[in-house]
């Protein structure tokens, strides 16, 4: 079903107490301010997940989430962590396919398929994270790009499984710069988002995925953003790691 979202990625910001601390500052925010439907998700480093899911439990409309789980169910993989792992502490999602991750990690759309089925076979929801680079902006290549992202690395699943995703558009020139993509360019790759997923499977389903944006969004910037056609909300990197501005990007949706 289509929902409103608004989901924060820590990244590897935060130590334990640090987190708690955040994560608490949210949930009371939440509680006093927060009028509408949207779901709010909050994706820590592995150490805060157990953590902050316990708090989640008594707060209204928010889940938590990984930034990364393990292709394989278990085993000999030092260091890892499994789809399993996350989901018996209580969280419900997890960011794949971030862009931090395919480039320092050499993460391809080949490993992100195998990670997105795991995922989706112990009920996490993938936030799966899509976007061109700079050069595939400015050289115009980037539909192209984005539909090969699409293609690699979920149009593997069947229609049913639609259901459990979620969908990130990120340009990666706009993620950590202050440089946002106008609401004009991301709801122009938002609706081709759904039309390729319309193309691929049908138009209901297409019209049923959340597609959030991501990259330098603020509260201010929000509004016009996620007042677009296609945009259902936002993946928010900076302005998560302060209570103010990440739930004040959440009240958009009030
Ligand atoms: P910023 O909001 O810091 O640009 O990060 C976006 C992001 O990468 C969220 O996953």
């Amino acid at each position: 079903m289509r929902k409103k979202i608004v989901a924060g990625n820590w990244k590897m910001n935060l130590d334990y107490q640090e987190g708690i601390s955040l994560f608490s500052e949210v949930v009371n925010m939440v509680k006093d301010e927060v009028r509408g439907e949207q779901d709010i998700v909050v994706c820590s480093p592995f150490i805060h997940l157990y953590g902050i899911s316990a708090l989640a439990k008594d707060a209204n409309n928010v889940s938590t989430g990984a930034q990364n789980i393990h292709q394989e169910e278990s085993g000999a993989f030092t260091g890892e962590i499994s789809a399993k792992q996350i989901r018996s502490v209580g969280a419900n999602y997890v960011i794949l396919g971030h862009s931090e991750r395919r480039a320092y990690f050499g993460e391809t759309n080949e490993l992100l398929a195998k990670k997105v089925d795991i995922a989706i076979k112990y009920q996490l929801t993938p936030i799966f994270c899509i976007g061109e680079t700079k050069e595939e902006r400015e050289s115009g290549e980037f539909f192209s790009v984005i539909k090969e992202q699409l293609t690699q690395g979920v149009f593997h699943l069947e229609a049913d499984d639609f259901e459990n995703i979620v969908i990130a558009y990120e340009p990666v020139w706009a993620i950590g710069t202050g440089l946002t993509a106008s609401p004009e360019q991301a709801q122009e790759v938002h609706a081709y988002i759904r039309k390729v997923i319309g193309e691929q499977y049908n138009t209901t389903l297409a019209d049923e995925i959340s597609i959030l944006y991501g990259g330098s969004c603020n509260p201010k910037n929000a509004p016009d953003l996620f007042s677009q056609a296609d945009i259902d909300g936002g993946l928010i990197g900076g302005a998560s790691l302060k209570s103010r501005d990440f739930t004040d990007i959440v009240k958009v949706f009030n």
